[in-house]
């Protein structure tokens, strides 16, 4: 009854009637559903001596954050990394039977990863004084929150914890999965803290930046949690042993990277027309430019600084991609996603075992090209 992927479904009405009719639900559907599920049984634990405002308190923050935008009800809502874990368990899984017990519990540690997400958004969000987040004015920009959302990220940091120890304590991986949730929050955490003394010490020297740093940066910031994090749970729900897929982990550290570089291209360029005007190279005064606007964060810095990536980044993949240098600048960040697609692929193929080439193929999917 579950179909190996948990993407949403593209079928015609006539055909969503007929699955529904049949009792079919999609895999996406159910994983959430299990968020509600999930989030009362954290809000009604009675080990502490919640109020009842307290516990109102609570149920409103997780739905804001978690989520984001209330329950996880909408169509539109992302879920990448928690679905992941769902995807990844099914293609693990493949020609064996899926109970309802065990798809819920892929559904529990799917939503621990959306949860650590939330928390690790909610507290950068801080860190960063952004305004908002998935379209929604930031948790501790609200009047009544401000600075009491460092406990609210504390607090759903904590719930992972919970989560895990109600449904797998007595599993035989247990401790598997807290050092795995363990190592990668710390590993999230140190990766945010390169990024915070980097931005810090490379506004006054812009010497200190260079490629290698900030791929240190993204693989500890993002590509842990988000890439090898949700694959990490999927393998020891379905029984296998970490240290015999440290391959599929590497290509996903890799992935996790090119995903980062895509986010901070995509932030800065996502507007064509700002890149096709935007060619040529850096010179004292564009470089001048950044040293007076860099690391500030009102609108008139943050467009300079982007006024002047546009000349200056495109220059950086040039050096990066030195035999490139005879394309057109505009080519040259797709000449960038065309060899990383290449070697990632030709990683993949190079995978023995067939669920983790089928996993990493369907990651490969969702991030090649995307434009958002
Ligand atoms: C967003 O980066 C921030 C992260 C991907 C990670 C933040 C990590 C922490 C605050 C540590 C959290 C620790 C635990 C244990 C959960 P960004 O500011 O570059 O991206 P943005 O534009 O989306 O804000
Ligand atoms: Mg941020």
């Amino acid at each position: 009854r579950l179909r190996g992927d948990a993407s949403p479904a593209k079928c015609t009405r006539q055909e969503q009637r007929w699955r529904s009719d049949h009792g079919i639900v999609d895999a996406r559907e159910r994983f959430v559903q299990a968020y509600g599920r999930l989030r009362d049984d954290l809000v009604g634990d009675d080990s502490c001596e919640l109020t009842d405002e307290a516990r109102r308190w609570l149920a409103q923050m997780i739905d804001y954050n978690v989520p984001g935008g209330g329950e996880a009800s909408s169509k539109a809502l992302q879920l990448n990394r928690g679905l992941s874990v769902i995807d990844s368990y099914l293609l693990l899984k493949q020609g064996s039977e899926v109970t309802e017990d065990d798809f819920f519990l892929a559904c529990v540690l799917g939503w621990c990863v959306e949860w650590f997400q939330a928390c690790a958004l909610l507290l950068d969000d801080i860190m960063d004084d952004s305004h908002t987040r998935r379209d929604q004015i930031c948790w501790y920009r609200r009047p009544e929150v401000g600075l009491r959302g460092i406990n609210d990220g504390i607090i759903l940091k904590c719930h992972i914890l919970i989560m895990i120890k109600k449904y797998f304590r007595e599993k035989p991986y247990f401790l598997d999965l807290l050092e795995i949730w363990s190592e990668i929050a710390l590993q999230t955490s140190l990766g945010q803290m390169l990024d915070l003394i980097g931005t810090h010490t490379g506004a006054d020297d812009l010497a200190k930046y260079s490629i290698e740093g900030y791929r240190r940066i993204v693989k500890y910031k993002t590509a842990y949690y988000s890439f090898y994090l949700p694959v990490a749970n999927a393998l020891l729900l379905s029984g296998a042993k970490l240290e015999d897929f440290s391959g599929l982990k590497d290509i996903l550290i890799e992935m996790g990277i090119y995903f980062q570089i895509q986010d901070d291209y995509l932030d800065c360029f996502a507007d064509p027309n700002t890149i096709g005007k935007a060619l040529g190279h850096a010179d004292n005064n564009q470089i001048e430019v950044l040293h007076r606007n860099y690391g500030k964060k009102d609108s008139s810095s943050v467009s300079e600084v982007k006024r002047t990536y546009a000349a200056l980044d495109l220059k950086i993949w040039a050096i990066d991609l030195a035999d490139c240098e005879f394309c057109p600048p505009q080519d040259i960040f797709s000449e960038f996603e065309r060899r990383c697609y290449n070697h990632l692929v030709t990683s993949i193929e190079a995978q023995k075992d067939h669920a983790a080439r089928e996993i990493l193929k369907s990651f490969l999917k969702k991030i090649h090209q995307r434009k958002k």
